[in-house]
């Protein structure tokens, strides 16, 4: 640990975020890398006297916050840790960094199901990061659920993630494509949710070079249109959801009314367009019948 005074930190902290950046990048730096928690990090403004300690030295730190801003490399990938929500998970560059308005799929579930639900089975395809699963593995103790997702290496950073945040054993992970590893458990599942990949084929060759260049693209790419995994999620949900199941799905801003008529086409009801915080319709849900 290497100690160094409140007051020379602030201002080579001010330094730093002078050249550029976000200042939720900056914490995410000092508290993985630094290893300053985040609400010591508040303190430090509340009190600047005495010395703190660091993981790292400044030029370390700086050299790590310089090749962010300059190659535009996301600081989670840098760091090799992103939050969402309340939890802290692993990721390397072939795991997506779950993104904040994702976090809103929880409540959607709340809303859905109350914060204090009966037992119940549920799965989620394309998990990543394993952020949605865990959540809610963490949030309902009495259900069991599956995450999946199509690449191995991915599963095991979000198995990972889940021994490091629960001493539970309510949620197991499946590799392969979409319902495929899903086959022993045909209409018996009470809730599906995903979040595919759903950017359309021009749009992607368009994204900011800090998701082009550094997420996967089989975790983004949603074929031409944007709705080819979507299309195959809803087509097969009917053989795995049980009669009422729900079925909660992330979309790009402009498909919800898409989705809603793939659902209608499939005999969903109750089918609801739901927004994000930004007003856009960033949820597809519907109920199997
Ligand atoms: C948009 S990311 C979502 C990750 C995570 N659920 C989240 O919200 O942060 C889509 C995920 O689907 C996975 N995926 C892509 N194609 C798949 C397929 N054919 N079958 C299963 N999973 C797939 C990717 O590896 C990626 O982890």
């Amino acid at each position: 640990m290497l100690s160094i005074s409140v007051e020379e930190f602030l201002f080579w902290k001010k330094k730093q975020l002078l050249k550029g950046g976000d200042q939720q990048s900056f914490a995410i730096l000092l508290d993985c890398i630094g290893g300053i928690s985040t609400g010591d990090q508040n303190l430090l403004n509340i009190n600047k006297e005495g010395n703190l300690y660091l993981k790292k030295n400044l030029d370390f730190l700086e050299s790590v916050w310089d090749d962010h801003l300059l190659k535009s490399h996301p600081i989670q990938y840098l760091c090799g840790i992103a939050f969402w929500r309340d939890l802290k998970l692993k990721v390397s560059n072939n795991v997506l960094i779950p993104r904040p308005e994702s976090e809103l799929i929880i409540d959607i579930v709340f809303n859905i199901f109350g914060k204090k639900s009966k037992k119940l089975f549920f799965a989620e395809l394309g998990t990543g990061s394993g952020a949605i699963s865990i959540a809610l593995a963490l949030a309902y103790p009495s259900w069991v659920g599956i995450a999946t997702d199509i690449d191995q290496d991915v599963l095991e950073i979000a198995t990972e993630n889940y021994i490091n945040s629960s001493g539970q054993s309510n949620l197991r992970f499946y590799c392969g494509h979409w319902w495929t590893p899903l086959e022993r458990f045909k209409g018996k599942l009470d809730l599906a949710i995903s979040n595919p990949p759903y950017i359309p084929q021009d749009t992607y060759e368009e994204l900011p070079k800090e998701v082009k260049n550094f997420e996967p693209k089989i975790a983004l790419l949603g074929g031409k249109d944007g709705l080819k995994h979507i299309k195959e999620i809803i087509q097969k949900a009917p053989l795995f959801l049980k009669e009422k199941g729900w079925l909660i799905l992330e979309n790009h801003f402009d498909q919800g009314e898409k989705v809603k008529q793939l659902l209608l086409k499939n005999k969903f009801t109750s089918i609801k367009i739901v927004n994000d915080l930004s007003g856009i319709g960033r949820f597809t849900i519907g109920r199997y019948k």
